[in-house]
């Protein structure tokens, strides 16, 4: 059985009338691929299931991997021409791609078209903001179309093919890895890999020019590394995986994504890159899934470090029995999978499968019937320069969260003296992110730019570093607290280097390093109203001195609007709308930390006791200081009047739950309503909440809104003893409120049906 879909609209977790048409795209070159794999040699076979860096990358490619070996440019061709590289990712440009392609079709023996692919992780010349950060939006539609700007610049330089999205569930703030990723909630998580893979693949089938196909990634538990460390042992239970992890990769192959890709991790002792229960059994012969593995960079290479492999033969033949078609930067394939055929160790026909998978896709793309389709001039010309601004603001400010305004310190006014300080207060760099290839700094506007030019006199801005993100500065404390001192109000924008979070950054103390702490510290000490901005790709643990601050507000890594974006949210020409996708626990030894955790038999009885004997830590309760879901307006929405009906739930009937929302504010509110249940008994231990809906309202001051979710036995489902989906009658408490720690509650209890229907 699969996940079981939500129904509330947004959370909706495919659609069959947005899903790419793939289907039978391939069947008309069905005849012309058995007929290559037939004149294929078994060098050339193995040719197709490689791919490698490109000879030719922009300079930030080469350093978002371990050096690669991919030989020089004319080795790289000579490879393509020989039929011995079938895919190539992360190349420079169009011009490159066309050249490679060109080589492929036109001078290589069977004319086979090479698969272009790439990282484009958030945007390709316009950069949006990091993943996580655009989780904080809640907003499908908007995944979507950012994922769609990001193919439509991507493909116009031939790439067919996407490293992404990353669907892998973080409830771990130390691992780095979490930036790229839509956060901890399943909910959210399957939302977001739909909504991504719809974008990147477009709605008009894989052969249209602007259709790149999605790679739902790293299967799986990759973010579930022991101490959150990149690249860790994975030990979680079945159910845990089932539960929490594979919903997100299921969501994306009903959605239509036709690639997937290996994680580095090993799950319960078994290496993903030779884990045949996950590639084999579970994808396939459970979810049916008809694409194509990819290893991750090496990954298959790697199996000897884990101890699986004896050498670079034996680990090709693991990762090949273990159900990963292509191999990736290692050449592993095309330099063992000949001789373990010719020996007897892997069967040909097996190969021709896997051949088989990949050169369907290549028909399915379109390659085959025009592989320069992508490349048009026109297509190659419009790309020059970012050309998705206005998507990126909107995107920018959406992703924005206010955790805190005391004393509406928050919006700024126009003609107040504000003082700009922190590492991050000007400059191009740490404003797009990790994970940025193809985007150019330049194009970024820096955060003083953006207030600038909302303030109604700019000379009223002073702008002090202060500090670098990990060192001090000569003289910038001094400096900053000068510029303090003579200011209406003090805006900090401080926290991670866009380089602290990302691939193979985790961190042991996920705090704000201590140079920039120090400056925090004297920067409040001079008194005036202090409004923290905080970049990060992750959660972050705040000391007390920076909790002081009248205002604090999540500010990611926004992208090529930076500055703008956060101008249009600090001074309120748009309300703060974004709320958190991960919890902000209140100290780093509480990771991993999520909001969907278990009670526990001893959990504390309220906030305020001492009392022993509990899960509490000696320090401080196992709560978040920030929680999921959680994110203030301009306005000031109360919730009120939850209605569940006469609270039953029939077996096959709908139960609407409900609640009235006015906003007592001064100012308009951007609200997201959310709704939880919590199953009181069951045969295994559930969570404290899960989200199982969420609706965005907008309400003017004083206006009111009833919000109104119906939930069925579906929403109630879990992984039960038999590690299937199942459902179970009895009582469930419900809340609909702001976040996941708050919310009115009430009660409701699904009757007993025919369970056999489950
Ligand atoms: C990452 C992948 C990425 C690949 C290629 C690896 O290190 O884990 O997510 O797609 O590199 O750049």
């Amino acid at each position: 059985m699969s996940f079981p879909a939500s129904r509330t609209s947004e959370a909706r977790l495919s659609s069959e009338a947005t899903r790419p048409g793939t289907a039978g795209k391939a069947a008309p070159h069905a005849e012309r691929i058995e007929s290559l794999i037939s004149a294929m040699t078994l060098e050339e076979k193995a040719g197709q299931l490689t791919i490698m860096p490109a000879a030719l990358a922009p300079a930030p490619a080469n350093a978002a991997n371990p050096a690669a070996v991919p030989g020089s440019i004319e080795e790289q061709a000579q490879a393509v021409r020989e039929g011995r590289l079938g895919a190539v990712f992360n190349g420079d440009s169009a011009d490159w791609h066309r050249r490679m392609q060109t080589v492929a079709v036109e001078e290589s023996r069977l004319g086979i078209p090479l698969l272009l692919a790439a990282d484009v992780i958030h945007g390709f010349r316009t950069i949006f903001p990091v993943p996580l950060a655009e989780a904080a939006a809640f907003d499908a539609d908007l995944a979507r179309r950012t994922a769609r700007a990001a193919a439509e610049e991507a493909t116009a330089t031939g790439i067919a093919w996407n490293f992404a999205p990353m669907v892998d569930i973080s409830r771990d703030a130390r691992w780095g890895r979490g930036v790229e990723g839509g956060g901890e909630d399943v909910l959210l998580g399957c939302t977001l890999a739909v909504a991504r893979v719809e974008g990147f693949q477009g709605d008009k089938g894989l052969t249209d020019a602007g259709a790149m196909l999605a790679t739902p990634k790293h299967l799986a538990g990759y973010g579930a590394g022991t101490g959150g460390l990149d690249y860790n042992s994975v030990d979680v239970s079945e159910r845990t995986l089932r539960e929490i992890h594979f919903p997100p990769f299921q969501a994306a192959f009903e959605a239509g994504a036709l690639s997937t890709m290996a994680a580095f991790n090993d799950v319960a002792g078994v290496p993903a890159h030779a884990n045949a229960w996950l590639m084999k059994d579970v994808l396939r012969s459970e979810w049916g899934f008809e694409g194509f593995v990819v290893s991750d960079y090496t990954g298959d290479f790697e199996l000897i470090a884990h101890g699986l492999a004896e050498d670079e033969r034996d680990a090709a033949r693991l990762a090949f029995q273990g159900g990963v078609d292509m191999s990736m930067s290692s050449n592993l394939y095309a330099e063992h999978l000949p001789d373990l055929v010719r020996s007897g160790v892997i069967a040909e026909a097996d190969v021709d499968v896997a051949v088989r998978r990949v050169l369907t896709l290549k028909a399915q793309l379109g390659l085959f019937d025009d592989p320069y389709g992508r490349l048009s001039p026109e297509r190659v010309e419009a790309n020059d320069q970012p050309r998705y601004r206005d998507l990126a603001r909107e995107a920018g400010r959406k992703s924005i969260v206010m955790l805190k305004n005391d004393g509406g310190v928050l919006p700024l006014r126009r003609d107040q003296k504000i003082a700009l300080i922190g590492p991050f207060a000007e400059g191009r760099d740490h404003l797009n992110g990790p994970w940025v290839l193809f985007g150019d700094p330049a194009y970024a506007v820096p955060v003083d730019e953006g207030f600038r030019a909302a303030m109604d006199d700019p000379a009223n801005l002073t702008v002090v570093r202060g500090s670098e993100a990990e060192a001090s500065l000569e003289g910038g404390i001094e400096a900053a607290v000068e510029a303090a001192r003579g200011a209406d109000v003090v805006v900090m924008v401080v926290g991670e280097g866009e380089r602290m979070s990302g691939e193979a950054q985790s961190r042991i103390d996920i705090c704000i390093p201590e140079p920039q702490r120090d400056l925090i510290a004297a920067v409040t000490a001079v008194g005036k109203p202090v409004v923290l901005v905080l970049k990060c790709g992750r959660a972050l643990v705040l000391d007390e001195t920076a909790k002081q601050a009248q205002a604090l507000v999540v500010g990611w890594f926004l992208g090529v609007e930076t500055g703008n974006a956060l101008a249009d949210v600090l001074f309120g020409a748009h309300e703060p709308s974004g709320r958190l996708p991960i919890s902000f626990p209140r100290h780093t030894g509480q990771s991993p930390f999520h909001y969907d955790r278990k009670v526990t038999g001893r959990p504390p009885l309220s906030l305020e006791h001492g009392e022993e004997f509990k899960a509490r830590y000696r320090e401080t309760l196992n709560v978040a200081e920030w929680p999921f879901g959680h994110g203030l307006t301009y306005g000031d929405p109360v919730y009120e009047g939850l209605d569940v009906g006469d609270g039953t739930l029939a077996w096959d009937g709908e139960l609407e739950v409900s609640a009235t929302i006015t906003n007592r504010g001064a100012r308009a509110a951007e609200e997201l309503a959310q709704l939880y249940i919590h199953d009181r008994a069951a045969s295994v231990t559930r969570p404290i909440r899960q989200l199982k809906g969420f609706q965005r309202v907008r309400l003017e001051a004083g206006q009111s809104a009833r919000v109104r979710f119906t939930l069925t036995r579906r929403d109630l489902m879990f992984v039960g003893r038999e590690l299937s989906w199942t459902v179970e009658p009895g009582r469930f408490t419900v809340w609909i409120g702001p976040n996941a720690e708050s919310g009115l509650e009430g009660t409701f209890e699904l009757l007993a049906g025919d369970a056999a229907s489950a």
